[in-house]
């Protein structure tokens, strides 16, 4: 005996044969008289909320129609026009329908609704998949033998697609619920395909951005190995300008992407040290006037260089890296290089790194000097010894200083 001529039973929930679906359906078995909103109320915390709904993937392709209604020989009648094509599954009254769609509404491409029903009635049906937000989702066909233009009307407004009159015809009943279910169908695949596309371009951009992060780290690194460092030095002076900038009062004002562009700026602060001759850069003794003022020029070439390179304008580091390479030896009493700007003239960010670097000099060993320690390198630039710098920042900076000094252990 197939599925089509299985005699039917009033308590079946679904397609005969379909057990898995049947059994899927708890509250097939409720009776129509018990339907109430209440109890919809009930389902509806056993199973989803419209957040869920709200969630939902479009890649599950819906393929079955419920059938909505209190007379077995109508059920049966559109049962068996659409079975060629979909699957199909059947409620004999309001309760048994929202039981079966809130408990997986992912599978269902069409409802075809019965209006009037005993218990929970179709526009009951109606409003509770309004409420959840089911309605964008799922094409519903109001089925009504009544003639009253108020229901027809009253049923567009809460979003049925369509109003199918009794008796039926099948033919005509076929094209109008065949026709919606492909536009839903098209439509989903459409949007399918914009939220592939989407994801495809932003994972491109991610590459593109960590691509030109990790370019950066390296030609700040290269740099820092002709003077003779590890790379080791533009990581900590990263690390150290994120540190004075995030969450404290000097980074008021600006964004965790700014802070991020800002960082990433920081590592190119000697960018200008490429175009100095060797001999001066790594001269061990002391530097003639004239081989510093060459040295100086490292800052006017670093922005010079940065807004050489097109590329680099894209990015959102490139203002803060052209900026703090041409003014990270600026002095906040006006005598640094190389434009001699004072006080606030001079960007945050270009005195942290100024900072930042002079803290980390103290700090390291070089060729020509030991580390200084922790307590002589605060007292060295809390006595300006080693610059001059905004009081706010040598606030900051002593309550980081714990923090940063992590680093040199
Ligand atoms: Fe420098
Ligand atoms: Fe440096």
């Amino acid at each position: 005996m197939t599925a089509a001529n299985t005699p039917y039973s009033a308590n079946d929930a679904a397609t005969p044969g379909d057990a898995q679906d049947a059994a899927r359906s708890g509250g097939a078995q409720g009776s129509p008289e018990a339907g109430s909103t209440q109890e919809a109320a009930a389902l509806d915390a056993e199973t989803l909320r419209a957040s869920d709904i709200l969630a939902w993937s479009f890649s599950v392709e819906p393929d079955t129609i419920l059938i909505v209604d209190d007379d077995p020989i109508t059920r049966l009648v559109l049962g068996e026009i659409f079975r060629p094509y979909y699957k199909i599954e059947e409620a004999e009254n309001g309760l048994q329908a929202l039981s079966l769609l809130l408990a997986d509404p992912l599978r269902y491409c069409a409802i075809l609704l019965d209006f009037a029903m005993e218990g929970m009635d179709g526009l009951e049906v109606l409003q509770n998949l309004v409420k959840r937000n089911l309605l964008t989702r799922i094409p519903v066909f109001l089925i009504t033998a009544e003639t009253d233009f108020g229901i027809t009307k009253g049923a567009y407004d809460l979003g049925v697609m369509d109003v199918i009159g009794k008796p039926i015809v099948p033919y005509v009943v076929e094209r109008r619920v065949n026709s919606v279910i492909e536009l839903y169908q098209s439509r989903r695949r459409l949007r399918n395909a914009v939220e592939d596309q989407q994801a495809q371009l932003l994972d491109q951009a991610n590459r593109i951005i960590s691509l030109s992060n990790g370019m950066i780290e390296a030609l700040a690194a290269a740099i820092e190995f002709r003077d003779g460092e590890s790379g080791e030095h533009v990581r900590r002076i990263r690390t150290i300008t994120r540190i004075l900038l995030e969450g404290t009062p000097l980074g008021e004002g600006l964004s965790t992407h700014q802070i991020n562009a800002i960082e990433l700026a920081s590592m190119l602060h000697d960018v200008g040290k490429i175009a100095i001759p060797d001999a001066i850069l790594c001269k061990p003794g002391r530097l003639t006037p004239e081989e510093f003022e060459v040295i100086k020029s490292h800052t006017v070439v670093g922005a010079e260089l940065l807004e050489g390179i097109p590329q680099f304008r894209e990015l959102d580091a490139f203002d803060f890296a052209v900026d703090i390479a041409r003014h990270h030896h600026e002095r906040w009493d006006g005598r640094g290089y190389p434009d001699g700007l004072e006080g606030s003239q001079i960007s945050i960010w270009a005195q942290v790194v100024a900072l930042a670097d002079v803290y980390d000099a103290l700090r390291s060993k070089r060729v020509y000097k030991d580390a200084f320690t922790r307590e002589q390198a605060l007292q060295m630039i809390t006595d300006g010894e080693c610059g001059s710098f905004n009081p706010e920042l040598l606030e900051t900076f002593k309550a980081a200083e714990p923090a940063i000094d992590m680093m040199y252990r």
